[in-house]
């Protein structure tokens, strides 16, 4: 029986085996060591899985397409349901049906079964809620018995991390001492401080603690979403009430519910669509209102928030990015500044680095003595954070890390000493 480590991530995730002792991260779609956590139902049953799901979605194709469903782990709405090809399936048998699919790859890879995993977890699945933070982790784990692992235990993902550096030959990493561990993902940001084991040894470092905060690249995308492109479709807008004798906001809800991922299925049920139908004959600027309802019409959602995730991963880069809505209707567009766009997700960057902060003062360490941070997680290449990490630790040399596949190396070595 063969073992595994996997990484289920808010946006993508991975999946590693042994192989001749070594860690051997499994190609999964396009020969990736990392894919898209995202699913497609098609109306004839079939499921596609990672980039086909999402290809499969963004073409036009009929069915249901469904992402981030990590987010909802700890909260009551992954015991409802949802339909696909009018059945009512639960989210957690989502979740479910997706670890399947990387149990398979590694099996296919492995040549055996794979029945004994470490999975990896954020620090804190809900923050601030202990009790639900464990049922998260409980839920995840029966998830997981019931895709066919006999054997589940868990590990932070920024434990993790450090884990995959045991036998790195990178020099800063070897004169480093104290080490900020930085995991910054799509739905969590992670942080471990470890100190390096006896002789400066990375396999045997010593974790001195951990703490998260839920605040990923998901987040980024809300602000990006909210901010710059829901006001074309209303939000931020007013309309009559239904005695046409005062004027009222819009109700924001469904515009920050349409740009949050895992909220986006709930927008589809008829009722919603029904409301907004209402509010659009009584909305100062039918018009926009209009826009709402295509994009509810056409389930085009995902595809809003794919494009805020675009702009936002082009703001890593450019001075600013031009989104085309062509699909909600011809000609619409909007411009977004790097500026503009680093003012409004600046309070989220700040709660990330004040939780790294916290972990520093719980363990009675600080900033000044950490000589490196060593940084993983697709999230870690906006500038500003790498700025105000460089900030906030004056002494440490940001290193950035294989950005997809660092966690699941690290739950894979794990998993070889753990089972053996
Ligand atoms: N160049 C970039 N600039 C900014 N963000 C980026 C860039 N490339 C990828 N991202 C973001 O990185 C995030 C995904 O990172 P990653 O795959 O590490 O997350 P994850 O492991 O799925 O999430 P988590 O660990 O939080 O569950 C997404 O939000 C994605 O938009
Ligand atoms: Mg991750």
């Amino acid at each position: 029986m063969a073992i595994c480590g996997i990484d289920f991530g808010t946006s993508n995730s991975s999946v590693g085996i042994l192989r001749q002792g070594q860690v051997f991260v499994v190609p999964l779609d396009n020969g990736s060591t990392s894919s898209p956590s995202a699913m497609f139902f098609r109306p004839d049953g079939a499921t596609l899985f990672g980039t086909a799901a999402v290809d499969a979605y963004t073409q036009g194709e009929a069915g249901r397409f469904m992402r981030a469903l990590k987010s909802m782990l700890g909260h009551k709405a992954l015991a409802t349901s949802t339909l696909i090809n009018r059945k009512r399936v639960r989210f957690s048998d989502i979740i479910g049906h997706y670890l399947r699919y990387l149990k398979q790859a590694a099996e296919e890879a492995a040549g055996e079964a794979v029945t004994s995993v470490v999975l990896g977890r954020p620090v804190f699945y809900v923050d601030n809620d202990a009790e639900a933070d464990r049922l998260a982790e409980d839920t995840m784990a029966t998830i997981a018995r019931q895709a066919g692992f006999t054997d589940v235990t868990f590990a932070y993902e920024p434990v993790a991390a450090a884990h995959a550096h045991a036998d790195s030959g990178d020099s800063d990493v070897k004169d480093a001492d104290l080490i900020l561990v930085v995991d910054l993902g799509g739905g969590t940001a992670d942080f471990s401080l470890l100190r390096k084991g006896a002789g400066g040894d990375m396999r045997q470092p010593e974790i001195l603690g951990s703490d998260g905060v839920h605040i990923g690249g998901t987040d980024l995308d809300y602000r990006v979403n909210v901010d710059f492109f829901m006001p074309l479709m209303g939000y931020g807008g007013s309309m009559n009430d239904t005695f046409r004798t005062k004027v009222l906001p819009i109700p924001q809800w469904y515009f920050q519910d349409l740009a949050t991922w895992q909220r986006i299925p709930f927008m589809y049920e008829p009722k919603i669509r029904t409301e907004l139908r209402e509010i659009r004959t009584l909305a100062q600027e039918p018009d926009k209102i209009d826009r709402i309802i295509e994009i509810l019409d056409e389930r085009l959602g995902h595809r809003l928030a794919g494009d805020a995730e675009a702009a936002k991963i082009a703001l890593s880069h450019a001075q600013s990015t031009r989104t085309v809505f062509d699909y909600v209707e011809d000609g619409l567009a909007v411009d977004v500044a790097r500026a503009d766009y680093e003012a409004t997700i600046d309070p989220q960057i700040t709660r990330i680095v004040a939780a790294s902060q916290r972990l520093l003062a719980t363990i009675g360490e600080k900033a000044e003595r950490v000589d490196a941070i060593l940084m993983t997680g697709g999230t870690s290449q906006v500038p500003q954070i790498q700025r105000q990490f460089a900030k906030a630790y004056p002494n440490a040399d940001l290193l950035m890390e294989d950005l997809f596949a660092t966690v699941c190396t690290g739950l894979t070595r794990l998993a070889a000493t753990r089972f053996a």
